[in-house]
């Protein structure tokens, strides 16, 4: 029987079960509760919302502020979900500003887990929220916080040196505290292989079928957006007659692990 609301402990054990875990990103609080009437595990208040619902090219613009009003929208819509809300660009510079900030979004945005990106360099970071009783989700692979490093939305890990360093950060974000990662762009292989290696859920997008669990951008799957689809992305809506029926399509195909398939993996 599906659990009547999502905690972290809940999460592991899912894991454990080698139950999938759905995650799908919402900013409001209409869609909150259509994702949870569809059986989504983990709403993600992603900072995509600059890009979805801002219209901004990037995520880095999006600021606490719009974090913490969109996290507490979601909030009024969700109930067995877990409220996971990323702590957006330059809010997490220094342990101390994370803690600030990852309050904020608790108190004020009603978030449960605070999302961070990068590896080694936020080690510490991860072991202060940790030890204040903050769970955290980690976020490697490709990292839209630092995409003018990047030099674009380009699939990451591809080389042996490359994947090696990526396992390394994800055991030390685990080490750190870590309760959970988020792995995006990366080869199938890589995914399988860092969700097998942890302990903690790993949710992948455009990181294969081998990952504990899959998270979207809730446009991307209701075929909406600005630009050219990334591969990893499908387009629930397509065969369905309305935007619930889709989501409940996401939430299945992720259970049963027919999505993602190799059309939209690397
Ligand atoms: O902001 C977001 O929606 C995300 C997902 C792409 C994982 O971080």
């Amino acid at each position: 029987m599906a659990s009547p609301v999502i905690t972290v402990p809940e999460l592991s054990q899912m894991k454990s079960r080698g139950e999938k875990i759905v995650v799908l990103t919402a900013y409001d609080a209409l869609f909150a509760q259509v994702l949870d009437e569809a059986g989504v595990d983990v709403i993600l208040i992603g900072d995509s919302l600059g890009m979805v619902i801002q219209g901004n090219s990037t995520t880095l613009s999006t600021t606490m502020d719009d974090m913490v009003y969109h996290s507490r929208c979601a909030a009024q819509g969700a109930k067995r979900p877990l409220l996971l809300a990323d702590l957006p660009f330059m809010s997490y510079p220094t342990p101390e500003r994370a803690a600030d900030n990852a309050a904020r979004l608790i108190r004020e945005g009603r978030a449960q887990m605070v999302k961070l990106e990068g590896g080694r360099n936020r080690v510490d970071t991860v072991h202060f929220l940790a030890d204040q009783g903050i769970p955290v989700c980690g976020h490697l692979g490709l990292l839209p916080q630092s995409i003018h490093q990047l030099g674009g939305y380009l699939v990451q890990g591809r080389e042996d040196r490359a994947a090696q360093t990526l396992l390394e950060d994800a055991l030390l974000l685990q080490e750190a505290g870590a309760d959970l990662l988020v792995i995006e762009c990366v080869p199938a292989t890589l995914g399988e292989e860092v969700a097998s290696a942890l302990d903690i859920p790993v949710i992948g997008i455009g990181a294969g079928a081998g990952c504990d669990g899959q998270v979207l951008v809730l446009h991307d799957l209701l075929g909406l957006g600005f630009g050219k689809r990334p591969r990893f992305v499908k387009d629930f809506m397509s065969g369905q007659d309305n935007i619930p029926s889709a989501i409940r399509a996401y939430v299945e195909a992720v259970r049963e692990g027919s999505f993602p398939g190799p059309d939209h993996s690397f």
